[in-house]
């Protein structure tokens, strides 16, 4: 298996807001974010020990704040010609897909509401999900427990993949992969921290990852 990258999507107008789940679009330090991770995955994503160009692979959710966060990679199927400074031709493939099943935890009657909306008006379901994060499902919504079911098939394809894979998604549905490949138990995952701005890079050995964080400067 190769390297993944997993990165949350850049800041959204719902983030700012404290509001969760919805579709929002990018703030503009959200579109700053998007620049800096275009230039990060020409420099390093797409790029071999030795500085050649190689062909990576880039998911996204269907969700617009993905979506927007990719926007400045150069995909798809697309060649990409690299001016210098290597001083010669390189041509780069990012292939992108998008996947639904990437989309952020549902929230149901939640959904777009800050967590202290939910606590005033919903202060059962706020203790609930405070009690059990993992298991607890929001009313017409979705746990942590679905979004794993709906995740196998991106796993599946994670393992199989044989090229360096970018994937700009959500901080639940990182929290799961994350905690998949580097062995951490399920009850953990949904604590697991997952910031914004931040690219974490996985290279999967036997038991584990080997695991590095990088901040891309705001
Ligand atoms: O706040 C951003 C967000 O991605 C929400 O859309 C989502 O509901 C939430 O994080 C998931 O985190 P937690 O499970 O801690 O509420």
């Amino acid at each position: 298996t190769h390297e993944f990258y997993l990165t949350r999507h850049g800041q959204s107008e719902y983030n700012k807001l404290g509001k969760i789940g919805g579709d929002a679009p990018l703030t503009d330090d959200g579109r700053m974010y998007a620049r800096r991770l275009a230039e990060f995955a020409k420099k390093v994503i797409c790029r071999n020990a030795h500085g050649d160009a190689v062909p990576a692979r880039l998911w996204t959710s269907g969700l617009r704040r993905t979506k927007e966060t990719a926007a400045f990679i150069e995909h798809p199927t697309l060649e990409v010609c690299l001016p210098p400074p290597l001083g010669k031709l390189q041509w780069v493939q990012m292939r992108a897909r998008e996947w639904r099943h990437l989309d952020e935890i549902y929230a149901g009657i939640c959904d777009g509401m800050t967590y202290d909306e939910i606590q005033q008006l919903y202060p059962e379901e706020f203790e609930l999900r405070h009690a059990d994060k993992l298991g607890y499902r929001y009313p017409r919504g979705e746990s942590y427990l679905d979004v794993c079911h709906r995740l196998e098939p991106v796993i599946l394809e994670m393992e199989r993949c044989r090229q360096p894979l970018l994937i700009i998604a959500h901080q639940g549905i990182l929290r799961l992969i994350y905690a998949y490949f580097c062995g951490i138990e399920r009850a953990k995952a949904p604590h697991v921290s997952i910031p914004l701005n931040t690219v974490i890079q996985l290279q999967p050995c036997t038991y584990s990852c080997v695991e590095t964080r990088e901040l891309l400067h705001t």
